[in-house]
Order: C-alpha cells, then structure tokens, then sequence
C-alpha cells in the first residue's frame, strides 16, 4: 500500500472505549471469518448475529457479498483485488470494534498474510480485539453443497480463479476457534462461537 494522505492528523475522541463497554456491558472485537465458498460462513454468521442481537448486544455482520456489492464494488478477484478486499474490510472491522461493536466478517480471505494484516489493524485498538475463527468444511463438502451453483461453474471454466479449484486457499495456522461444519449441525455451531463470545467478550 502507497500511504498518499500526508498532512494529516488524528483526532481524539472524547468517549473512551470504557465508555463504551461499560454502557454495552461487553467489549468490543472482530469474529474474523475465514473458509471456503460453500463451508457456511454467512449462514453461521447471521445465526451467530441473531443470538447476540437477541441478548442485546451491539453486533453487526460484514458480509462478501454484501461488501462487494458497494465499498468494494470496484474489486475483482485476483490475488492483489482480494488483498485490497481484506485490507478495506480489515480496516471498517477495526472501526467497528472501536466503536464498541462485536464485528463478525464473513468472507473467504484465503490469504494468511492478509489475514494477518487484518488482525494487526483490529489490534491497534485494543490487542486482543481479534480472533480467527476457521469455517472449516472440506472442499469436496463445499462443492457438493454447491449452494449458488459456483462450483458447477468454476469446475466448467465459466468463473475464472475460483477459490480451492483454481485459486488457492490458505487454512489458519493458528487460528483462535476451529468450526467444523461439516462435523456438525447449525445449531451446533452458533452454540460453539457463542460460547466462546460469552467467554472472550465478557467484562472482567
Ligand atoms: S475474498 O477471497 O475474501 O476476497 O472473497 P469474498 O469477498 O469473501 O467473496 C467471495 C464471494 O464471491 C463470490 N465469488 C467468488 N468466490 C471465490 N472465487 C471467485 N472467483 C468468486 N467469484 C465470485 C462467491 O459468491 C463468494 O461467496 P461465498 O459466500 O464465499 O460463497
């Protein structure tokens, strides 16, 4: 990235992030969602956001798709376009944490080192604001699922670098919560990432 905005200067804010937690009654963080077209991520993440919404809690879900259809329209996906994609969301997601949200993003980010920059973006504001979670199915899982049909056109040459038949997919190293969808149920799953959202975002 070309850092062109010179001569400019943060701001501070008068609430804190105390403030914050202390009228949300939780902290604020990213779910980082990572996992193959197909393994269940925004069905998991809505799930996940109706069960926090419904325990009143400030939560709000950025999706692929839904992301791609206006902030980054103009991104296709090529390894660069999907390190810009992560880079935009990584940023909005650390925004959101700041401002007391429970973010949960949904999107494949097949790239560690993108992943990672994401982490690092969240950590700014506070340093264990981030946890990657891995949406985990395998491909052949994904593939027969097939839930818009992607597969059947990536396997036809009619979507070009389709992540895991002609792109790359990179599962976390370390990340803070496997999901094994292809394991186990729905209901199962957002019982899994609700818990450990009980247990990282209560307040001391
Ligand atoms: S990425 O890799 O993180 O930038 O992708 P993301 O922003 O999550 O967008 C993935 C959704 O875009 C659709 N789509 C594709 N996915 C992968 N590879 C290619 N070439 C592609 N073209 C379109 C698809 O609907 C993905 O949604 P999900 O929900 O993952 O199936």
């Amino acid at each position: 990235l070309t850092v062109r905005s010179t001569n400019v200067y943060s701001v501070e804010h008068t609430i804190t992030r105390e403030n914050r937690v202390v009228r949300n009654g939780h902290k604020g963080g990213v779910l980082w969602f990572t996992g193959l077209s197909g393994a269940g991520k925004s069905t998991l993440a809505m799930e996940v956001e109706k069960h926090l919404f419904q325990k009143g809690h400030q939560v709000y879900v950025l999706d692929g798709d839904n992301v791609r259809a206006g902030l980054n329209a103009n991104l296709g996906f090529s390894p660069e376009e999907r390190t810009e994609n992560i880079r935009r969301v990584g940023e909005v997601a650390a925004l959101f944490a700041d401002a007391g949200f429970i973010c949960i993003t949904a999107f494949i980010s097949p790239y560690q080192a993108d992943r990672d920059r994401a982490r690092g973006a969240a950590n700014r504001i506070d340093s264990d604001a981030f946890h990657e979670i891995h949406v985990s199915a395998d491909l052949n899982t994904c593939e027969r699922r097939d839930p818009k049909g992607l597969y059947k056109k990536a396997r036809a040459g009619e979507i070009l670098d389709f992540t895991g038949v002609s792109a790359p997919y990179e599962a976390p190293a370390t990340p803070e919560l496997v999901v094994d969808t292809d394991a186990k149920d729905l209901a199962s799953c957002v019982e899994q990432v609700v818990d450990y959202i009980d247990r990282t975002f209560r307040v001391e």
